[in-house]
């Protein structure tokens, strides 16, 4: 199966979030992605439920929901009823993951675990068995728009070898400066879901875009 495409609706024109939907619905595009930034783990703040619930209306693609927020366990369940079909947490917020991982499938939603960019993958290999996704960040999360990290792409390269060797069937999707001049050499490193936000909704025709990311030729 080819990779995945998750536009980041964090970049869209919010006066005019229905058309962006709308767009994303038409495009080639197989996620919409969500940022929920609560100030406290990253610092910047985003949106909350009520527009989660308003996305929920009019996507026709399932919700991939990314929480940069401090202790997620409170607000799981909340999640699932706004209508996320993916839940990603961040390893760095869940002092008990495996908890958190746990209750999230319990939910019924595909459950993620990210780790930002200084945090080493080892924290991953025990609880590989219990998620569907890892979300490795290629930014340091909390704004859209900010520059690829190089050396990503090792960490991809590496990840994909661990959960090769372990044997779970685990996709890993990848946030942030992500474009139409590195998708291809993410796609070589091992990337299942490309996540994009600036390079989508801020180019002159978005959904030519989603359909050049998508086909990289
Ligand atoms: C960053 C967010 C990203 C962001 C990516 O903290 O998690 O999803 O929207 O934006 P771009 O693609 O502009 O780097
Ligand atoms: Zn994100």
């Amino acid at each position: 199966m080819g990779h995945l495409l998750s536009p980041s609706l964090l970049a869209a024109d919010f006066s005019r979030l229905n058309k962006e939907i709308a767009m994303v619905n038409r495009s080639e595009a197989d996620w919409l992605h969500l940022d929920i930034m609560d100030g406290v783990f990253v610092p910047n703040i985003s949106f909350g439920f009520p527009v989660l619930k308003y996305v929920k209306q009019l996507s026709e693609k399932p919700l991939d929901t990314h929480l940069m927020i401090s202790y997620p366990d409170r607000y799981l369940e909340r999640f699932r009823d706004a209508g996320a079909n993916i839940l990603t947490v961040h390893y760095e917020a869940c002092p008990h993951l495996n908890r958190t991982v746990d209750e999230i499938r319990r939910l019924g939603m595909k459950a993620g675990v990210s780790i930002n960019p200084h945090t080493s993958l080892t924290v991953l290999e025990w609880v590989l068995p219990y998620i569907d996704m890892v979300l490795i960040m290629t930014v340091n999360p909390g704004y859209g728009g900010q520059e690829f990290i190089s050396n990503s792409y090792d960490r991809i390269r590496a990840l994909k070898k661990m959960i090769t060797e372990s044997g779970n069937d685990v996709m890993i999707q990848v946030d942030g400066g992500v474009d139409e001049s590195n998708a291809r050499k993410l796609i070589e490193s091992g990337v299942d879901v490309l996540v994009a936000g600036t390079s989508v909704f801020e180019s002159d025709d978005p959904e030519e875009t989603i359909r050049k990311l998508k086909n990289l030729g």
